[in-house]
């Protein structure tokens, strides 16, 4: 029931129609709408802000913590009523409106963007739109699936509109554990010690009469869109297991390793699921988004504890997982997600971080975010927050792409989210290529010769012999450096004379 989830009863009069909370934006404001992942997203206001959009100008800058489902961002960009995007999204259509530049979008590490709102660097929130299961007897919002940047945006923001998601089991109060850091120059360190551990409140303390509305919903989440493994990704994840098993039996690293972080999308997932098959035990996440896998671990054994910033499951693992909640709920945590990402808790912890790769170059420069050097795909998210200050740095990548038409290990990448400092370990689904310790000319010759596909193998060991002819601490052939790139553009290959037919359809 609405009235029992909002336990502050003097809230209850707020309660209103998505269209009337619309009402209360004003055109050109900064709006912070919770949802990470297509997790924990607001179900109603986004929609009536698109139908008041189509009757009357109305632009906005939307914050949140990563991307959305439910289409809200495809829907809003239909209606023109996104002219500015911060800091992550997946969304085709609104993807096409931000490679068109109609769109303007601020690709940000998503531990940055609220640190920026605090300290007043970016234009603060009018209004924040967050998802909640209930609300507390002193006005506190409980989150649902994620936690993501929604207590910032909520403590920091003029007005507050709830969203009460009763399809949201009220067991999920518990789960989260919101530390909000206080300003610098003179903040406290902060005290997370272990990935298990709780330091903060199980709801987002604000002062109630900043809730201006409270909007009733029911929509689920959307169901996350990763494919199942496939033999090349399972192919990576057994390299990876070999390389973690080999640092295990070297004494490096304990058999339950040290806190795992795995990125977003299909290959990350893929290759934490292949932990289903290894000798490793009691594993512990500190993540930003827990996927399928990490309830297979849990179900598993294998893993013991999970502390991330979001849930994004199949509708299966889904259902599962949120009718059985008290199966699993002391061995999760939701945190904001400048906890889960927080650079200095990452260095402490030792984390073994797992990110992908679009294309990798073969000194261990890592591209994530742009196609061909120029058109975003989803940004940087998580990634940098993570392999900069991992205790080990893996980038994971099928070695080809669109069925041999592009490889993914070329000389140079054509857009760098992660420098060759950031990259300890590059995965295919040929080998591993373990860059520790070795100088550029060391590194690009266990790269070439384990991560790249044979079509392109002898072509990329050519570029670096010629390159090393002409020498450098980091050789290369600045005229030929990007042409594998232009040929994909102009002959849709990277392949040197390869009539396109004898490709695979991708
Ligand atoms: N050039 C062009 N396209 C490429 C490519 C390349 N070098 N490599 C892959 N692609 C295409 C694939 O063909 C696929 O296209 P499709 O959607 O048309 O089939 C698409 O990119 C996704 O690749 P896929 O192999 O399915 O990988 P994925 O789902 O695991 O996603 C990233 C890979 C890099 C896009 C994704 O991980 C990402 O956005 N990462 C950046 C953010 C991040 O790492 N966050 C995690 C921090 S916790």
């Amino acid at each position: 029931m609405p009235m029992e989830r909002i336990r502050l009863a003097r809230l209850r009069d707020r309660i209103m129609s998505p269209e009337a909370a619309a009402e209360l934006f004003t055109d050109g404001m900064t709006v912070g709408m919770s949802g990470f992942t297509r997790a924990g997203d607001c179900k109603a206001v986004p929609f009536a802000l698109a139908e008041r959009a189509a009757r009357e100008p109305l632009h906005i800058t939307l914050m949140t913590g990563a991307s959305l489902g439910n289409d809200i961002d495809k829907v809003l960009t239909d209606a023109n009523v996104i002219s500015r995007r911060i800091p992550f999204q997946s969304d085709p259509t609104l993807r096409r409106k931000i490679n068109a530049g109609e769109v303007m979008f601020i690709d940000q590490h998503l531990s940055e963007t609220v640190e920026q709102l605090r300290s007043g660097q970016i234009a603060p929130v009018d209004i924040a739109v967050v998802e909640a299961t209930a609300i507390t007897e002193n006005g506190g919002i409980v989150p649902t699936t994620s936690v993501g940047n929604s207590a910032s945006f909520a403590v920091l923001a003029k007005k507050i509109i709830v969203e009460i998601n009763l399809s949201m089991p009220t067991e999920l109060e518990g789960l989260h554990d919101i530390y909000i850091p206080t300003y610098r120059p003179h903040r406290l360190p902060i005290p997370l010690m272990a990935p298990e551990q709780r330091i903060g409140l199980p709801y987002i303390p604000v002062d109630p009469e900043k809730i201006v509305a409270i909007v009733i919903t029911s929509k689920s989440d959307s169901p996350s869109n990763v494919l199942p493994p496939d033999v090349e990704t399972q192919a990576i994840a057994g390299h990876l297991n070999e390389f973690l098993y080999h640092e295990v039996k070297a004494g490096r690293l304990s058999a339950s390793l040290q806190p795992l972080q795995a990125g977003i999308g299909t290959i990350a997932n893929a290759v934490l699921h292949g932990m289903l098959d290894s000798p490793f035990r009691d594993l512990k996440m500190y993540s930003e988004v827990l996927q399928d896998s990490t309830v297979e671990l849990l179900d598993d054994g294998r893993l013991s504890f999970a502390s991330a910033s979001s849930i994004t499951l199949s509708k299966s693992a889904s259902e599962r997982v949120l009718s059985q909640l008290s199966r699993y709920k002391n061995r999760l945590v939701l945190r904001p997600q400048e906890i889960s990402n927080h650079p200095e808790v990452i260095r402490r912890l030792g984390l073994i971080t797992i990110n992908t790769a679009l294309e990798c170059d073969i000194y261990g420069n890592v591209n994530s975010t742009h196609v061909g050097g120029t058109h975003m795909m989803n940004g940087i998210g998580g990634s940098g927050d993570f392999a900069r200050n991992a205790h080990l740095s893996v980038f994971v990548t099928k070695s080809i792409a669109k069925g041999g038409a592009i490889s993914s290990i070329v000389p140079m990448v054509s857009h760098v989210d992660h420098t060759e400092h950031d990259t300890d370990i590059i995965v295919t689904e040929h080998g591993l290529a373990d860059l520790r310790g070795l100088a550029p000319r060391e590194r690009a010759l266990q790269i070439i010769d384990n991560c790249t596909d044979p079509l392109y193998r002898d072509i990329l060991k050519d570029y670096f012999r010629r390159a090393c002819r002409r020498g450098g601490h980091t050789p290369h052939l600045l005229q030929e450096a990007f042409a594998w790139h232009l040929r994909y553009a102009q002959n849709g290959s990277m392949l040197e004379n390869q009539p396109e037919k004898q490709l695979e359809p991708a």
